[in-house]
């Protein structure tokens, strides 16, 4: 039975003598009213006693963590907030981004041709994008091949790793100047850490030096425990143990200011969805179309959604340089957002096309 009056979140079962209690996410002070509620219930069949309850409850108030107070360091209970004095000052004492201080993009915006807009181009980004006029991309989504030797249909997935990131990072380049200033860049990415390349580091540094400011970082935990490498590295000594990872990085970065602009109206992301997306480890299991589709490396749908709930308008230009089979542009149809995939493989652009197609045109944009 799930439990709207204590604001959801949470379920109740009872089998037999058992009573079970799966909670996802949940306000504690409405529980408390809830099973205060309950046990006064003179005179109606209440199925629950609180008391069974007082112990998980003293547990979860007994939860506390650092906070700052006259300069000390002190343990706050749970939900007391945390206050830093003259927060405003410290931040501005410390600077915000020092590393992007004195760049010098460009406010200017141009509309991106109409010869692009809603558009799956094949070729080289490197080449295409040169082609495309700065300032008219409101949000690039992209997950660029990781250099793992995957078997792409028309590119190859393992060089030199010097090569492999002066060819990404010339196509990061096209993609900060075509972006809006205020416009985001978030890239999805897997370090090879049997090669002990940290790529999500060397990407973001690689912004930082171009002055884009990190707007933050997002876990997406695949929980792929089960992944068929069973290397353990030193098995059981010190001497060089392997780590293994259930998670890739999305590296997110504004161009120039880390506000976009946007129409009110345009905002299609509900409160319950805001609430739990701005918690940045975001668990999803990974695409399940991929042999549907024939690609080795498919975005899930939603883990394309939250991105662009979170961080665009509807009607927003949205860009993927390494569109492989369409989920980027799928989805931002979907959602309401322009977009432009580019991809290198004619049959990959062909696919999403075809993806693009099945998805019925709405009425109030015509995209
Ligand atoms: C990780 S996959 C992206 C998959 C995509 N997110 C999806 O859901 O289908 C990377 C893609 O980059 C493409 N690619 C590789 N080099 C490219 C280049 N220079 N320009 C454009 N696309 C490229 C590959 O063909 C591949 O489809």
């Amino acid at each position: 039975m799930n439990n709207p009056d204590a604001g959801g979140g949470f379920s109740l079962r009872i089998t037999g003598t058992t009573l079970e209690l799966q909670v996802h996410a949940m306000d504690l002070g409405k529980f408390k009213q809830y099973l205060a509620y309950q046990s006064t219930a003179i005179g109606r069949s209440s199925f629950i006693h609180a008391d069974a309850f007082q112990n998980l409850i003293g547990q979860i108030e007994n939860i506390r963590s650092y906070g700052i107070r006259g300069g000390k360091r002190i343990y706050y209970g749970y939900n007391a907030e945390r206050k830093v004095k003259n927060r405003k000052n410290a931040v501005a004492t410390r600077t915000t981004g020092f590393y992007a201080s004195g760049n010098t993009f460009s406010r200017e915006i141009h509309e991106l041709p109409a010869e692009f807009e809603n558009t799956v181009i094949c070729g080289d980004s490197s080449d295409i994008l040169k082609t495309i006029p700065s300032g008219c991309i409101d949000l690039v989504v992209t997950s660029p091949p990781y250099n793992f030797g995957l078997e792409y249909d028309a590119s190859s997935d393992g060089i030199l790793w010097e090569l492999y990131f002066s060819r990404l990072f010339g196509i990061f380049d096209e993609c900060i100047r075509v972006l809006k200033y205020g416009g985001r860049i978030l890239v999805n990415v897997q370090p090879l850490f049997s090669d002990y390349i940290p790529s999500h580091h060397i990407i973001s540094s690689y912004f930082m030096q171009k002055k884009m400011l990190w707007k933050g970082e997002i876990l997406w935990e695949k929980n792929n425990y089960n992944c068929k490498y069973t290397a353990w590295g030193s098995w059981k000594s010190p001497s060089n143990p392997y780590l293994k990872y259930t998670w890739e990085f999305i590296e997110i970065f504004s161009k120039g200011e880390l506000t976009k602009r946007g129409n009110p109206a345009n905002i299609d992301i509900t409160a319950d969805e805001f609430k739990k997306w701005v918690n940045a480890k975001w668990a999803i299991a990974p695409a399940r179309d991929m042999k549907k589709y024939d690609h080795p490396a498919m975005f899930p749908e939603e883990l394309v959604e939250r991105m662009l709930k979170l961080f665009s308008y509807q009607n927003d230009i949205v860009l993927d340089p390494f569109n492989g089979v369409g989920t980027t542009t799928v989805t931002a149809k979907k959602l309401n957002r322009r977009y432009l995939g580019i991809d290198i493989s004619e049959e990959y652009c062909r696919r999403a096309r075809q993806r693009l197609q099945d998805i019925p045109d709405t009425e109030e944009t015509g995209i």
